[in-house]
């Protein structure tokens, strides 16, 4: 195996609105030798975001950035991105859409992960909208963000089991115990093809 070190790697940046779970998964990923990313920069639209304190653990520049004026918080972002020269964004749970100008200049360079099996349950509430339609499954699925919501190419899917006991809460739980594994995979395929 090729072991990866420092300038060797490719920069890249999470964006976080809440929690950061899967920003702590790609942290721990990112700091194995044979993983190809370096995570460079964390950007968070909300200053309270727990997962900030992941960034802060492991000493990674982070930006909070005002969402007020979304021409604005884009214009921010697109100016940390550049100084830190990264290559590739991995959305964890932001919560804001990408401007169809933004998403363009970093084609097929942002990833995303969603808590459904896309194509079913884009958008919010999908938990509760699998069991409500007596879903069987439901899952996670990990794609690269087009100019439509939650519709571009697929690079990876878990499947997870609805059970009859399922609240939206447990069955979002079981999710992201597979979210967390299935990030790291996603973008090991991804980069693995550079
Ligand atoms: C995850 O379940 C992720 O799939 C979801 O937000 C959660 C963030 O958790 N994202 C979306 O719903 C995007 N449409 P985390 O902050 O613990 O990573």
């Amino acid at each position: 195996m090729v072991k990866l070190i420092g300038k060797s790697k490719i920069s890249c940046a999470v964006f976080i609105s809440g929690r950061g779970t899967n920003l702590k998964s790609i942290l721990k990923f990112s700091k194995k030798n044979t993983s190809k990313i370096n995570i460079k920069l964390v950007i968070s639209n909300r200053r309270n975001a727990h997962g900030l304190v992941f960034a802060k653990k492991n000493k990674i520049n982070f930006k909070t950035i005002s969402y007020k004026n979304i021409k604005k918080a884009e214009i921010q972002i697109l100016k940390h991105l550049k100084k830190n020269k990264i290559k590739f964004i991995f959305l964890a749970g932001f919560m804001k859409i990408l401007s169809k100008n933004f998403i363009k200049k970093f084609k097929n360079k942002i990833i995303n992960i969603h808590p459904s099996l896309l194509p079913k349950y884009k958008g919010l509430n999908t938990y509760k909208r699998a069991i409500n339609n007596r879903e069987k499954f439901s899952g996670c699925t990990v794609h690269f963000v087009s100019e439509k919501l939650d519709s571009g190419k697929i690079i990876l899917q878990k499947k997870v089991r609805i059970f009859k006991f399922d609240t939206a809460e447990s069955l979002a739980n079981r999710i992201l115990l597979q979210e967390n594994k299935l990030y790291p995979k996603a973008i090991n395929k991804v980069l693995s093809k550079i």
